[in-house]
Formats: structure tokens, sequence, C-alpha cells
């Protein structure tokens, strides 16, 4: 048993800092004095700095123990309108679907039917004490051909703020998450400079009827579609091209920029981001072209957009574009799921290591997030919010320990000096996973996609638990 000398000791070191749920032992220490009855031991993590290699919490009976994160902080679930709602048939993805591209075949079809269940699924969110929850607004249901906007669909989403909002939810709304209207992609999609302007008139429609909102993502991962749209053509449209890819990122990072005045011009003091997919990439070598290859594909993918809009200026493969001038990120949106190897080679060289993987093959590398929140907070000086975190795990074996992980490790930053305002997990429940089709289980609630009964796991319990401060 650990002396109370010691113990103080402890807590002095490791102030509010905290562990890991599965290995938390409660002790009873009864010769202890000053009230203290339990010691809460104490997770060993090599991989962190080595003042932090110990985590410890005491506690009172009864006491709740905390991550630092500010009394304001968004807890939140994130979710995209193409893999919860069903039936976006005018959209370049539902094309896609039924040419046969999907794993197993798979549709989104009706997918978490929450066009219909919306409410529910509000509740639900709820119900896991958040106080945010980020969605999308689809544009290939809200102007399903050119021009012609559809007015129930426009005041569904009004209602949906609307209930959240009734329900002490913070919502963000997310104005592209991949998906398309066909009618736009048919003439040619983010490759044209005519997308920006038809995509300007869309979010003013949307701005003119979904009420009073302050957190706006404009695109959703633009690094992560012209990549898999324009690049490897594995998404719609499935061009390998990199000089397109470089125009869709220059029209996107134009479009974002566009937006973010529009919306400041009508919410003065709205809060505007894009959600960048960001990843850890480690050299597989440590021989010099692998580790050069590893610093431009690790700038090009995590930062070149975010340089883009926040300069003004684009940075390469972003392509060459005229943007306005003046920092278009009121806070940086983050998405981090997992961690590459990267080697030298005419293109990249990109595999996973030999860590344990998730059911979409991701290396489980919760901890990564620290880094990646340090090094955007050094490069920017703006508030972050985590947009997307999450993991694919039906059976909800390394959900709980991944999100107390990630969490330990953003709390880690934030006590160094990073202001982190919000953490948002993918996903609210179990959802179309684009190309992996149904396969990929990534919620906090299990979906049957046959009667759409969504199910509380353990990790949703965790995760109350987490935002309403019981932990
Ligand atoms: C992100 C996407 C999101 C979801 C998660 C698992 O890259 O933004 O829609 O598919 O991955």
């Amino acid at each position: 048993m650990i002396a109370n000398r010691e113990m103080k000791s402890l807590k002095e070191d490791c102030g509010n800092l905290y562990y890991e749920i599965m290995k938390v032992k409660t002790l009873e220490a009864s010769h202890l004095k000053g009230g203290l009855k339990c010691l809460i031991i104490l997770q060993v993590e090599e991989r962190l700095p080595s003042k932090f290699t110990i985590f410890g919490g005491f506690c009172k009976p009864g006491a709740t123990l905390k991550f630092n994160f500010d009394d304001d902080f968004l807890w939140g679930v994130s979710t995209s309108a193409h893999q919860i709602e069903g039936n976006n048939t005018n959209s370049d993805w539902w094309k896609f679907e039924a040419e046969g591209k999907i794993k197993n075949g798979d549709r989104s079809g009706k997918a978490c039917n929450s066009s219909e269940l919306y409410h529910q699924d509000i509740e639900l969110a709820k119900a896991l004490n958040v106080n945010a929850f980020r969605f999308s607004v689809e544009w290939a249901k809200v102007e399903p051909r050119e021009g012609e906007f559809d007015q129930e669909v426009l005041h569904r989403y009004a209602d949906e703020v609307i209930y959240m909002q009734k329900n002490g939810i913070e919502p963000m709304v997310t104005l592209h998450h991949f998906t398309n209207p066909l009618w736009i992609a048919e003439f040619g999609g983010w490759e044209s400079k005519r997308t920006i302007a038809f995509f300007l008139r869309y979010v003013q429609m949307i701005l003119d009827t979904i009420g009073s909102v302050k957190y706006f993502i404009t695109i959703n991962e633009p690094n992560v579609y012209a990549l898999f749209g324009y690049l490897q053509g594995y998404w719609p449209p499935e061009i390998k091209n990199r000089k397109k890819m470089k125009k869709v990122l220059a029209n996107m990072a134009l479009a974002h920029s566009k937006v973010y005045d529009l919306i400041h011009s009508k919410i003065p003091d709205a809060k505007v981001s894009t959600a960048i997919n960001t990843a850890i990439f480690r050299s597989k070598t440590s021989s010099p072209l692998d580790l050069i290859m590893t610093r431009i594909v690790n700038y090009q993918y995590n930062f070149s957009f975010l340089d883009s809009v926040f300069y003004g200026k684009t940075h390469s493969p972003v392509g060459k574009i005229t943007l306005p001038g003046g920092i278009k990120l009121d806070f940086i949106g983050l998405n981090y799921y997992t961690r590459f190897l990267v080697g030298f080679g005419f293109t990249p060289k990109i595999s996973f290591g030999d860590l344990p993987k998730t059911e979409m093959g991701y290396e489980i590398y919760p901890q990564g997030i620290k880094n990646i929140i340090e090094i955007v907070w050094k490069r920017y000086k703006i508030p972050i919010i985590i947009t997307e975190n999450g993991v694919a795990d039906g059976e909800d074996k390394i959900r709980p320990e991944y999100i107390m992980k990630t969490l330990e490790s953003l709390s880690i930053a934030v006590s160094e000096g990073v202001k982190l305002k919000g953490y948002f997990h993918w996903s609210l429940m179990d959802n179309f996973e684009w190309l992996d089709g149904f396969g990929p289980r990534f919620g906090l609630y299990h979906t049957d996609f046959r009667t759409f009964k969504r199910t509380l796991r353990k990790s949703g319990e965790l995760y109350s638990k987490i935002c309403s401060n019981q932990l």
C-alpha cells in the first residue's frame, strides 16, 4: 500500500490529470487521513513524456473526477446526412451505390432512417448528456434540381435545429459532407468554378431558413474528398488525375473562404471552420528519402488546406487560385482517427504499421491526437475543436478504452497550454460508412438496420458519464 506522504506528492505531481478507466483500481485505504478514502491507480504509458508517465487521482467518497477541460467545453456527437438520413436519391453517391461500387453491394437506402427519426436521435444524444451535436444538411435534398429548393426539407432542418436548442444542445451544421446533387456532379462538380456560385446560393438558402446557428463547418474533409475522388479514384467521380485534384482543392478553398464571409455577413459572431481529416504520419525507416517523403505527405495532407485558408494564399497541392485575404477560420475543426507509415516512392508508399487494428483496418493509436493538436495549436494559435474522432468496433471492445485514451491525451495537451474548445465523437450511432457500406460500426448506439432500433453500447454509457462530469 502506498504511504500517505507518497500519495500527497503524487497528487501534487499529477494534479487533475487522469487515467484510463479500464485499469482503474479503487483501494480501500482506511488508514488515510484528511477525508481521503481511496486512491485511484494508475496507468503507465510509455509513449508519453516522462513527467506524465504515471497518472493518479484522489477522491473522497462520492466525489467526481474530471478531465481538465473548460466549463463551456462542447461535448458532442457527430453525424452526416447521407450516412444516417436515408433516401438521398438525387445525389452522386446514390448513383455510385446503384452501380454496385460499395462493399458487399451495400446501398445507403434508408440508412438509419433519420430523416423520419431525427427527434428520437436528438433525444438519444441528450441521453448521452452531450451539449452539442454536429450534423450535416444535404445539398442534394435541399436543391434536388438546379434552382429548385425543397421547402419541406429546409423546414425539417430548421426543426432539427430548434429541437436541439430546446433540448439544450448546441447545433454545429456541416454544409457539405462528401455528397453532391447529381446535377452538380453532371456538369463537372468541384472541378468547375461554377460550383462555387451554386454552393453559395445553396448556403444562402440554408442561412435564410435554418434559424440562429452559431457553429458551422463549411466543407468536411476537403483533403479526403479530393484525394479519394480525384487522385485515387475510389469515390465518385472516380477520377485519377493530380491536376484535377489540385483544381478541386483550389475551388473548395475559395468556396470555404466565400462561405466564411457570407456566414459572417449574416451572423457576425458565428464560429466557422472546415473539418480537416488529420493523421499521424511516421517514416517507415530512418532513411533520408523516407523521412523527406513523410514530411511532404504530412504537410500536404494535414496542413496545406488549412494554410491556404489561414494565410489567404494557396499552398500546394491546393491549386493556384486567388483567395480573399484574411484568416477564414474562427476555430480549427480537426477529425482524427489513426496513424500511417510512409515510405519513399514516385507516389508515396503509405501503409498501416503493426499495432492492433479496428474493423476498418486502422491502427489503434488514440494518443496520436495529442501530437496533432499540439502542432496545430503551435502553428495557428486558434482554438481547436475535435469535430470527429472514433473507432469502428461493433463489439464495443476497443471503444471505451479508446475514448478514455483520447480524452486523456487531449487533457494533457490542454494542461500544456493548447486551447481546445470541444470534442465530438463519431458517431452517435452505427451508420452507412461510404465505400465500406454497413460493415464498420462507429456508434455509441448500435443500429439495427432492419428495424432502425438504436441500442446504447457500454461505451455510450461511459461517454454519457464523461459528458455529465461524472468521470
Ligand atoms: C470521416 C468522415 C465521416 C466518417 C468517418 C468514419 O473521414 O468524415 O463521414 O465516415 O470518417
